[in-house]
């Protein structure tokens, strides 16, 4: 019943098309409600160029449009209309796993076609649609003369002019990397200058300091939200956005090792630019805005791709209590010693298994199974196979094992950053787990890409990317990508892409000064507006002293647990130890009890309150089922929000078990303090949260 086939109904679309020679070089198009609109015009020197309005005001000034090439001149003005048409379109679709049941596709459209002047006669379409929730907008290249054997962009000039200095939430424009800590600033103060230091790595690349990746989120003085993303990311390069003196966002793309920006032949489209608006925070990460500029769903039989909750042979690895490797580390690797200490031994697998059938929790990853970890980071080639085990881990013996106790293996595919390599071995790959029947793998690309020179975000990547996600398909297995292209809306399409990492994560609290308490809250209206997050959520051993006296997770325990709710994905990690979930007398843990209970699809999803970066309050109803859930996270600062429960049905009455602070946690001093409450609740219900410094609150509520 999760897996329905993504229908579309109700569909209404009517074109109107004008005639050239009675327009003028006006036209506005405007979202359903009569919100937002976009106004396109031609400049006196025939430049196209827009202006975006919300309500009675401007929110995006002039703005120009146009590309640079390598074999043509460029394309940016004497340009003349010659068609414009428009068109309305109404659609619900049924996303085959997600936040809510049904997604309404609500826009109107606005095509301009636009013809040059001069003898060269090129023809490029801009394509508006702007819906309640913001707009999208692409340019749409047809077939003709002078780009069909091939057209080299060396710049897309699309600009996003802002009309004041907003507060903004942006990670750098490093082009292989979106693991930084989000900084808050005026857009005038965007300098990553204090992450230089990255470019040392072989997997970092900041080439502008004043430019950042996206979505980029920001705040205006009238208190309206807005984030500039892109959609359908499809054969192109990624794009990051230079901040301008006069504080106008401009696209730079990710370029190819040999400085091109993005190789094409007409006809192809580009990815859409994005705005979504929102009057709230949370409107922001309730807007299907992306999805529903990418098209439907194009798998038929998807009853294989399962949302589930997963542990794994991993965390241990980030703490150094094992290894990936089981022979002693190359020099240069990433790896620590291996031998006695290889954590993907059948043994092991095992003791995860019989864990996971305990808990009734579906999904077991085990990551350093197979042979080659020992020269992973190092500048050796093709070490990984990705179907040799290791001698002490009996693949045939762990599948066998887990599938008599309804665990289902989630395969690993660490590529050390060689995608060409990969791309070789993949139909073997996907084939052995396959034949295993095991459906959901996680890919990874920690280290600088071979073939070299090329970055994680250019179009080498992006087609490579697709190519995993499509081949994947084939073998009917769904994709957590680790150091990935950010997400743009694919899921729609390819509901095998379920999950990707693309952000600083847990792991980075097992080995670095890790995350401020903030982070999460920073999440939901930033990272997460691209897609479902493999956060890794759930350390229960916050400071895991045994391992490590420096490092801890900068939380407290219920904070851990409000995450399952407040950061979306359909593959969500239970990431500690499975000994920390279990108390010295063997039994669970009482706070695991919300970790197994907590969905991972959803009929509804609300956020009820949010401030971007002090906190989110969180509401989801279980797919197919008369739960909720709740989950609240604050940052450094303790908080009490007075929670109203009419998301609830009216006119039932739901036990809700509070999973909470105690009133003493601290995430620095005391994080595991915590306290357990039960009550009847109803819609009417006015629930009072208090939250401790890096704290949270996870609530389950269950219909009596
Ligand atoms: C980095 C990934 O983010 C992490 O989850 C994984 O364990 C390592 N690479 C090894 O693949
Ligand atoms: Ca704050």
């Amino acid at each position: 019943m999760h897996h329905l086939k993504a229908l579309s109904f109700a569909v209404i679309s009517s074109l109107i098309i004008f005639s050239c020679d009675v327009m003028n070089k006006l036209s506005t198009v405007s979202s359903p409600n009569g919100n937002l609109s976009v106004t396109f015009s031609l400049s006196e020197s025939g430049s196209p160029q827009y202006t975006v309005q919300h309500g009675n005001t401007q929110i995006i000034d002039t703005s120009g449009l146009g590309f640079e090439f390598r074999n043509l001149p460029p394309l940016k003005d004497g340009l003349q209309i010659s068609s414009i048409e428009r068109r309305s379109h109404n659609e619900t679709w049924q996303p085959v796993w997600g936040e809510q049941e049904e997604v309404r596709n609500h826009y109107n459209e606005l095509l301009v076609s636009l013809k040059e002047t001069d003898n060269q006669e090129r023809v490029v379409k801009l394509r508006f649609r702007v819906f309640n929730d913001g707009i999208g907008f692409r340019y749409e290249f047809p077939l003709q003369k002078s780009m069909t054997d091939s057209l080299y962009i060396m710049n897309e000039q699309t600009e996003f002019a802002l009309t004041d200095d907003h507060t903004s939430w942006w990670i750098p424009a490093d082009y292989d990397s979106y693991e930084y800590n989000y900084k808050q600033t005026k857009v005038s103060e965007i300098d990553a200058s204090e992450f230089a230091g990255e470019n040392e790595r072989v997997d970092r690349q900041i080439d502008n300091f004043n430019a950042a990746n996206t979505p980029i989120t920001m705040k205006t003085g009238d208190g309206l939200y807005l984030s500039f993303h892109e959609a359908n990311l499809t054969d192109y390069a990624g794009m990051t956005l230079g901040v301008t003196d006069d504080l106008t966002l401009v696209s730079e793309l990710v370029p190819w090792a040999d400085g091109t920006k993005v190789k094409a032949k007409a006809p192809f489209s580009t990815p859409w630019r994005t705005i979504q608006v929102g009057e709230s925070a949370g409107d922001l990460a309730q807007s299907f805005l992306l999805q529903n500029l990418n098209e439907p769903n194009k798998l038929e039989e998807t009853s294989w791709i399962e949302p589930m909750k997963y542990t794994g042979i991993w965390w241990e690895m980030h703490i150094g209590k094992s290894s990936w490797g089981m022979e002693e580390a190359a020099e240069g690797s990433f790896d620590t010693p291996g031998g006695s200490t290889h954590g993907a031994t059948t043994e092991n697998a095992k003791r995860y298994i019989d864990f996971n059938e305990r808990a009734d929790i579906k999904g077991l990853l085990i990551e350093g199974w197979n042979t080659g970890w020992e020269y992973w980071g190092t500048d050796s080639l093709g070490f990984f196979d990705f179907t040799t085990p290791y001698p002490d881990f009996d693949l045939q013996e762990v599948s066998n094992y887990a599938k008599e106790r309804n665990v289902a293996l989630v395969g690993h595919h660490e590529t050390s950053g060689q995608a060409a390599h990969y791309e070789t071995r993949l139909d073997t790959a996907f084939q052995l787990y396959h034949d295993l029947g095991i459906h959901h793998i996680k890919t990874g690309y920690a280290g600088g890409i071979i073939p070299k020179g090329e970055y994680h975000h250019g179009q080498w990547m992006v087609r490579h990317y697709r190519k995993v996600v499509e081949k994947a398909a084939e073998y009917q297995i769904g994709i957590n990508a680790h150091e990935p292209i950010k997400g743009t809306g694919l899921r729609r399409t390819y509901p095998n892409m379920m999950t990707r990492e693309g952000i600083r994560g847990m792991e980075y609290n097992a080995w670095s000064e890790g995350m401020p308490p903030e982070h999460t809250t920073i999440l939901p209206f930033t990272r997460v507006l691209s897609g479902p997050i493999d956060y890794t959520p759930g350390i229960f051993d916050i400071t895991f002293d045994e391992y490590s006296d420096e490092e801890q997770v900068k939380s407290t325990l219920a904070n851990q647990l409000a995450l399952y709710v407040v950061l979306y994905s359909p593959m969500q990690m239970a990431a500690d130890l499975p000994e920390n979930y279990l108390t010295d007398d063997g039994n669970f843990h009482p706070m695991f009890q919300f970790i197994r209970d907590v969905a991972v699809d959803w009929d509804a999803s609300h956020i009820l309150d949010a401030e971007i970066g002090d906190y989110v309050v969180t509401a989801r109803k279980e797919k197919n089922n008369d739960t909720w859930f709740l989950g609240a996270v604050t940052d450094e600062n303790e908080r009490t929000k007075e929670v109203s429960l009419n998301f609830l049905d009216t006119g039932k009455t739901y036990k809700a078990t509070i999973y909470q602070d105690a009133d003493n946690a601290h995430w620095q001093d005391n994080p595991t303090a915590y306290e357990i409450k039960t009550r009847e609740v109803t819609a009417d219900t006015t629930l009072e949260l208090w939250m401790a410094p890096g704290g949270g609150t996870a609530i389950s509520f269950e219909a009596l």
